[in-house]
């Protein structure tokens, strides 16, 4: 039976996620942890895709062109948690989206994978900028900015990044966490501009700290980007407990990383990151090497 497979990245937005949303760059990098999707028609013994899977085929079908997403049988796996704010539904359209493509005896280019698979994106959370699906597509470090067009290029550090991943232990729901944000700064433009622009400014720094390796002061620049979610209203407690501790623990900087809301933080180790992970861990929090 012709079988197509595709596969997409997680990821981490190291800084500017929201004020993405709202016109300015964010710098955002891939994680090995990954979804694996397989397509093939279904069987008798297959049932079919759930709701919510099946509003993503049927959209990915669409963004694709030439395939009939309806008699289809979806198999997913891989290593990425999911709704935590590490990319997992931009993995799954980036993957889906290769192995309908691969069904097809087709492939695509990076920027063309990242565009359908945004396609799918707006299934499980209306507007997104793109830079999800843009990272799960072409792996690395990447500056974006949402455009139209979208923009991504690839940021060069000036040594390797010593960053760890860690989960609040509480799911998010990307689609509430932007709409809220959204409908906040629509109802007080000048109340939330400046802490957009504020944020653009601290990736620009950002850009700069890591392409000279200036790690403490990307640390600093980490921390006041998590002081200025806060501030817009999308962290939790959990999260704010959780970059405390990574700071205590000795991180240089941390942040909460995606849409928060719940979900995930990132903190950048001093010099090992095991050695930050080994101390989270200890103070009860799930940690991993991003
Ligand atoms: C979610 O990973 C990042 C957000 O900026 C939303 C988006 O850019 O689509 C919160």
């Amino acid at each position: 039976m012709r079988e197509g497979r595709g596969a997409g990245n997680g990821k981490v937005i190291l800084l500017g996620e929201h004020a993405v949303v709202h016109g300015q760059p964010a710098i955002a990098t891939s994680l090995l942890r990954e979804v694996r999707v397989t397509v093939r028609e279904r069987g008798a013994a297959d049932r079919p895709p759930p709701p919510e899977l099946r509003a993503a085929l049927d959209a990915a079908a669409g963004a694709v062109g030439g395939v009939d997403g309806s008699s289809l049988h979806v198999g997913i796996e891989g290593d990425l948690p999911i709704a935590v704010g590490l990319g997992s539904s931009a993995a799954l359209a980036v993957a889906l989206v290769r192995a309908l493509l691969a069904l097809d005896g087709r492939s695509g280019s990076t920027v063309e994978i990242a565009r359908r698979a945004n396609e799918v994106e707006k299934v499980f959370h209306g507007t997104p900028s793109g830079i999800d699906t843009a990272t799960a597509a072409s792996g690395g470090l990447l500056w974006f900015e949402a455009g139209p067009p979208p923009h991504w290029e690839a940021v060069r550090p000036g040594a390797p990044l010593a960053l760890v991943v860690a989960l609040s232990g509480t799911r998010h729901h990307t689609g509430r966490a932007v709409g809220g944000l959204r409908t906040r700064a629509e109802a007080s433009p000048q109340v939330y501009s400046p802490i957009f622009r504020a944020i653009g400014e601290l990736v620009r720094s950002g850009r700069d700290a890591i392409e000279s390796a200036s790690w403490p002061l990307l640390g600093e620049i980490l921390s006041m980007n998590h002081e200025l979610l806060r501030a817009s209203g999308v962290s939790t407690p959990e999260l704010d407990r959780l970059v405390e501790d990574a700071r205590a623990a000795g991180a240089l900087g941390a942040k909460l990383t995606g849409a928060g809301g719940g979900g995930a933080a990132i903190a950048l180790a001093e010099k090992a990151p095991d050695d930050l992970v080994e101390r989270l861990r200890a103070r009860g929090w799930e940690a991993f090497v991003a």
